[in-house]
């Protein structure tokens, strides 16, 4: 990790000022570094050591942090990493064109790699990215939305990077298809649980804790999962008061919806279909060869579960 940090902070560089500030403000802010972790651990579980895994390790961090600095203007949110996001500091556009040069940035190094497949790859996932966040988008102030629906804008938004991280680790390890196809089945579980996880968070947690503001999700009248369950579980009463909250994204009930998500025995249920997910990421990473770095792949998905940032 260490490596791939000295990779980050060279390849941060730019001709550009501004460019150089934004980018060191939220590199700077730290965060926890998992997306990078997967390419490191399952590269290496597979017996791969070339240095390829820093550089891919850096470009999946630097495409989750385009991300947020181009997610935090989307969702119009002003704290992130313990941290005013860029966007409250430096504003919109600036935000929304260093995500761009991170973005591109992050092309420029995965092609110094001069593997196909790893183009391949990324190209396929920041795609996907982008139409899960449209598609959720689309969702906001449905009350109605399908759980399914909700599923599939977490596949798209989160879990997608999370396994093309741990697909690339087996790619520099060229490994064969059945052992790429674990590795992706891993991450895209793991992110799926990961986000689960963030959106109970989202009710559960604290913005002490998160280094976000709780309740984000309400404000933008997001239907994620602590609610589609409450909703399902909940007295005619407290379901319509969720559907008013959820069309109108009235963050100042956050604490009526918080004591209906609890009763209705939600967040627990949420937490379920968390645990669901990290279950079977455990089982593709047990099907792996035995290796420490194979267990720092089982450890991880119960502390995403666990976790409280
Ligand atoms: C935040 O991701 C966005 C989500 C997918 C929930 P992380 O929780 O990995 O953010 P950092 O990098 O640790 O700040
Ligand atoms: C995460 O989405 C952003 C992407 C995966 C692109 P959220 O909006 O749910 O995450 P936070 O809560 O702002 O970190
Ligand atoms: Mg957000
Ligand atoms: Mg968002």
């Amino acid at each position: 990790m260490a490596a791939v940090d000295a990779v980050i902070h060279e390849r941060l560089a730019s001709r550009i000022a501004l460019v150089n500030q934004i980018g060191q403000y939220i590199v700077g802010a730290g965060g926890k570094r998992i997306r990078p972790k997967l390419v490191l651990l399952v590269s290496r579980a597979l017996g791969f050591e070339g240095p390829e895994r820093h550089v891919l390790a850096a470009v999946v961090e630097f495409i989750h942090t385009a991300t947020l600095l181009h997610d935090d203007v989307v969702d119009e949110s002003s704290l992130r990493r313990g941290r005013e996001t860029a966007n409250a500091v430096f504003g919109n556009a600036a935000s929304v064109l260093v995500g761009d040069f991170l973005y591109s940035r992050s092309f420029q190094m995965m092609v110094g790699v001069g593997r196909m497949r790893v183009l391949q790859v990324l190209a396929d996932a920041t795609n996907v990215i982008a139409e899960g966040e449209v598609l959720q988008l689309m969702n906001m102030h449905d009350p109605d939305l399908a759980v399914d629906d909700y599923y599939r804008v977490i596949r798209y938004k989160t879990a997608q990077l999370f396994e093309a991280s741990a697909r690339l680790g087996a790619i520099l390890a060229d490994a064969d298809e059945r052992t790429e196809q674990l590795c992706a089945d891993y991450g895209a579980t793991l992110g799926t649980a990961f986000q689960i996880v963030d959106d109970l968070l989202d009710y559960s947690g604290s913005t002490a804790e998160l280094g976000k503001n709780v309740g984000d999700d309400l404000r933008e009248g997001k239907p994620t999962l602590p609610i589609l369950i409450a909703m399902q579980r909940g007295t005619p009463e407290q379901r319509r008061m969720l559907r008013e909250v959820i069309q109108h994204g009235q963050v100042e009930r956050l604490q009526q919806v918080i004591e209906v998500v609890r009763a209705t025995g939600a967040l627990d249920a949420t937490r379920d279909a968390a645990i669901e997910q990290a279950t079977r990421a455990r089982q593709a990473a047990e099907q792996l060869p035995l290796s420490p770095w194979r267990e720092a792949l089982l450890e991880l998905p119960a502390q995403s579960v666990d976790r409280l940032s």
